[in-house]
């Protein structure tokens, strides 16, 4: 190390060498290959013996002992900065060097990866794939039908003459079709999964169980329990002596299992044309105060619509039952509003 004779030259000179040091030991620090390497460069740099910066030390003692208050403390600030960075470089290497880095490319297998937010299924679809375990425990199978359907599935296979007010076009989501222009071969937006019983028994000879899950559609009023598309499930089972004791008792088993074994079932009278005698399925809990709450229509089915399918009423019989999805899942989740289903919102989504 050299000194120049003047005070003011020994400090310049002194601030220039501790530049000159750190931006050397900086570069060694990089360089250093692993810990053997970076234990050699803190020898030469930051050691107790024969280190540079010990070296630097000694002239900074010489220059102190005779400088102004002011540049005693610019040098000493100087110094303490210069070593804390330098130290600093050293321990920051050392982890760097101790975590394996992978065979190709540096990459560090044993950092935590980054993990993928994942999606997660629709309440709705979660709601769907349980009914179709719950209802294959007891032997139904899942057969599917088009939501864009004819009007003969979706009226007079289910005894809906053609005078019928149901079949209204305001009641109704046709499609602008010039089949329908010319009043024949219309088609529409089904309004029920009753549709799929037709298909299902115009293929299938008794004994038949089956449901069928799938969007529906009206134009009804939306409020908090009625969408214009929901979903229904639909249940078919014709064999011989088949009765009503065996729709409730599924209907009971089935609402236990998806709702908890505190569910009761009401059935009330009703008309559907497709069945007869028919009902609507309510439900209730024991929960004080709680009103029933409708959850889907049921019947046995019509003679009428068991002879236009090539089915004997005469020699078998069947039920079939038709439930509001949604009704359901807002039961299980205690979700509030219908909208909310289709509301897209994540907060609501992130909850299932
Ligand atoms: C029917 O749709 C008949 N197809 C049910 C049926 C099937 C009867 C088989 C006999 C034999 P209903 O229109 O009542 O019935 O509708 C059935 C259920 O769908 C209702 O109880 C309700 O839970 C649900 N639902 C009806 N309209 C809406 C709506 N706008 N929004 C949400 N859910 C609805």
């Amino acid at each position: 190390m050299r000194f120049r004779c003047g005070k003011t030259d020994a400090v310049t000179d002194l601030l220039i060498e501790l530049e000159q040091f750190e931006k050397d030991a900086l570069a060694a620090i990089k360089n250093a290959g692993d810990a053997r390497e970076l234990e050699a460069v803190r020898i030469e740099f930051l050691g107790a013996q024969r280190g540079r910066l010990k070296e630097l030390q000694a002239g900074l003692g010489q220059v102190l002992r005779t400088a102004e208050k002011e540049t005693k403390a610019r040098l000493g600030s100087k110094f303490n900065e210069v070593k804390a960075s330098v130290g600093a470089a050293l321990e920051q290497r050392k982890r760097e060097l101790e975590r394996p880095a992978a065979v190709t490319g540096g990459l560090d297998v044993t950092l935590p990866g980054v993990a993928p937010e994942l999606g997660r299924r629709h309440p709705l679809a979660q709601t769907i794939l349980e009914f179709k375990d719950i209802i294959g425990r007891f032997g139904f199978t899942v057969a599917e039908g088009p939501e864009v359907e004819d009007e003969y599935h979706n009226f007079e296979a289910l005894n809906i003459p053609h005078d019928h007010p149901a079949r209204d076009p305001l009641d109704n989501f046709y499609l602008a079709t010039a089949a329908s222009a010319a009043g024949s071969g219309a088609r529409l937006l089904r309004s029920q999964t009753s549709t799929v019983q037709i298909r299902v028994m115009e293929k299938t000879q008794p004994p038949v169980r089956v449901i069928s899950v799938g969007r529906v559609y009206r134009p009804d009023a939306i409020d908090a329990t009625h969408s214009c598309m929901f979903h229904q499930m639909e249940g078919l089972m014709v064999g011989q002596r088949v009765t009503m004791a065996e729709l409730k008792t599924v209907l009971r088993l089935f609402a236990r299992a998806y709702l908890g074994h505190d569910v009761h079932i009401r059935f009330r009278p009703s008309f559907f044309p497709f069945t007869e005698p028919s009902v609507e399925v309510d439900m209730s809990w024991d929960e004080p105060g709680k009103p029933w709450l409708e959850i889907g229509g049921a019947g046995m089915v019509d003679p009428n619509v068991l002879s236009a399918v090539g089915y004997d009423p005469d020699r078998v019989s069947g039920f079939a039952f038709g439930l509001g999805v949604e009704r359901f899942s807002m039961r299980r989740y205690r979700i509030p509003d219908i909208r909310l289903f289709t509301s897209n919102d994540i907060r609501f989504l992130r909850q299932f």
